[in-house]
């Protein structure tokens, strides 16, 4: 049987990180399903099509990302939607556990086939976050360690566009 996993996140942007998890999903399952979501509580810079886009580019070399979509919805009913009834969470430190736990709850409270599956990050990328990604960009500090080449002069670009606003 098919074994299809959804990996969902904001990906603002996508970072070593996010691609370590996807690049061990990939050996995993048969299928993965990357779910954006548009997340305006975060306030991205990247917008939902910029980040579909950036995500694609980057794990274009993985031949089961099946599908890479946004969304503006709750997880569990994309996930429904989309009939996989796994979905994957990376884990960097014991900090990220406790919200884990959390949603993984939720998602099965509203979704109670849904099993959520965490990987723990490899530890080179284990500290990685996009916020700390963009802080540094900010900084004009150098991003190429934690980002894809396609994202990271994306997020040059980016920042340059809204410095001249
Ligand atoms: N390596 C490095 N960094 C990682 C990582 C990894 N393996 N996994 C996550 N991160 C970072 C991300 O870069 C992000 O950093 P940031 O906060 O600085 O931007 C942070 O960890 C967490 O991001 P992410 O994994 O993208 O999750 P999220 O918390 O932004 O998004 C959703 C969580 C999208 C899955 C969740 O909000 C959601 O399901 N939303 C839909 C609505 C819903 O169903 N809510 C639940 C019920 S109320």
């Amino acid at each position: 049987m098919n074994k299809t996993a959804i990996y969902p996140g904001t990906f603002d942007p996508i970072t070593y990180g996010h691609l370590d998890i996807i690049t061990r999903s990939t050996k995993i399952f048969d299928n993965i399903i990357v779910a954006i979501s548009n997340n305006l509580r975060k306030k991205p810079i990247f917008n939902l099509k910029e980040r579909i886009e950036l995500t694609r580019i980057t794990t274009l070399h993985l031949k089961n990302v099946k599908k890479i979509l946004g969304f503006n919805d709750l997880l569990a009913n994309l996930a429904k939607k989309e009939k996989t009834n796994i979905l994957i969470r990376g884990v960097r430190t014991i900090f990220d556990f406790d919200y884990e736990l959390k949603l993984a709850a939720i998602n099965k409270q509203i979704y109670p086939e849904l099993d959520s599956i965490f990987l723990l990050s490899s530890k080179e990328v284990s500290f990685i976050s996009s916020s700390f990604v963009k802080e540094i960009a900010k900084y004009k500090g150098d991003t190429k360690p934690y980002l894809p080449k396609a994202v990271h002069f994306a997020l040059l670009k980016k920042l340059n566009n809204i410095n001249e606003l």
